[in-house]
């Protein structure tokens, strides 16, 4: 909390439409809370003050309060985005082992001066991994959410242009020259999109050098910023890779107890019952956070499209129903019979 004389300066500036006592105000309330050690709060007001934008304005894409995101020079595609995340961990089911480690990983970026000061540092890189709609890209977004910083999305598929290193080269140049211009989260997604293409043997000299590319320029990577990259297939990732972060995350299948977490949370605005989920969970158990999410979300449209706001049975029926559908699509298109996993869209 500022001093309260400076808070009372900073309503009288605007009381009068004082401007630059206003700034001057608000500077000095930067200043305090970067002697407090709150560097993340005071570099966002900073932002602020300075670009004239509220946070709340930054939509999906980069908006005019950050520089012009870097494109790809032959295909003049976007290598990222700027995104302003707005879910919590709340929002969120995870167990308590990793919300243990990213309550300590965000302790550290919040304290990040303090521990400069010790001749420590924080932790800044993250390896995410885990099957397809677990939580990866959506915990990447909380992280930043709960720090109060933006994201840098980065689809590591829209940076690696195949067969053509030195252009990759470039543009994953290009993504870190951008986030070391600020303080973010940065998210590379589908990291595995590296990975993929190994067993091939004509392209794997060439991967093994984008990867080489990657982990120089992380290494060289001195923004203050927390690094996540987040993989489906981290078999295909290279030990090598795995020594590069400080710490890996592995988000598993929900159990019976994270389902039924889920459906809860999903479905509270409709008061669902104890019964209802229980039908719920005897079709879907097994099934994915994002599988399960969509059941709900499914129902909840039935819902407010027929102006119920009770749960009913026809509801939960026709969300299941729906479900089953897609399982069998999907399990129809894999020849091996294997187990569908949605999501990998
Ligand atoms: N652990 C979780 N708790 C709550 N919702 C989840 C969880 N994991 C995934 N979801 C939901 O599923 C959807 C896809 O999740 P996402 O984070 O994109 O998964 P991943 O990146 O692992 O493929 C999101 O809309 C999210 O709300
Ligand atoms: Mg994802």
């Amino acid at each position: 909390m500022a001093r309260a004389d400076l808070l009372k300066s900073l309503f009288e500036a605007y009381q009068q439409r004082d401007d630059p006592g206003f700034r001057c105000a608000a500077s000095k309330i930067v200043r305090e809370e970067r002697k407090k050690h709150h560097p993340v709060l005071a570099n966002e007001l900073e932002r602020i003050l300075s670009n004239g934008a509220r946070s709340r304005d930054v939509s999906r894409q980069a908006s005019p309060s950050f520089d012009p995101v870097p494109v790809d020079s032959d295909r003049k595609t976007p290598l990222l985005c700027v995104r302003r995340p707005d879910r919590y961990f709340s929002d969120l089911v995870l167990s308590r082992q990793t919300l243990d480690v990213l309550a300590r990983v965000m302790l550290e970026v919040r304290g990040w001066d303090v521990l400069d000061a010790h001749g420590l540092s924080p932790t800044r890189r993250l390896l995410f991994c885990g099957p397809s709609g677990c939580g990866k890209t959506t915990s990447a977004g909380a992280v930043a959410a709960e720090l109060g910083l933006p994201m840098l999305y980065v689809r590591f598929d829209s940076v690696v242009v195949s067969s053509l290193l030195g252009e990759t080269a470039a543009n994953l140049r290009k993504v870190f020259d951008y986030a070391n211009r600020g303080q973010w989260v940065v998210f590379f997604d589908e990291f595995d999109a590296i990975g993929r293409s190994r067993d091939d043997a004509t392209e794997h000299g060439e991967i093994k050098r984008v990867v080489n590319t990657f982990l120089q320029l992380l290494d060289g990577f001195e923004g203050r910023s927390l690094v996540i990259a987040a993989t489906n297939f981290e078999q295909a990732l290279d030990p090598a890779i795995w020594r590069r972060f400080d710490d890996v995350l592995r988000f598993e299948l929900p159990d019976s107890t994270g389902l039924e977490a889920l459906l809860k949370k999903r479905l509270r605005p409709l008061h669902a019952t104890t019964l209802q989920i229980a039908a719920l969970m005897d079709v879907i158990s097994g099934s994915s956070f994002a599988e399960a999410e969509r059941v709900c979300f499914d129902a909840r449209k039935r819902c407010a499209l027929s102006g119920a706001t009770q749960l009913g049975e026809e509801d939960i029926a026709a969300a299941l129903a729906r479900f089953q559908y897609r399982q069998d699509v999907l399990l129809r298109a894999r020849p091996t019979g294997a187990a569908p996993s949605i999501d990998r869209e």
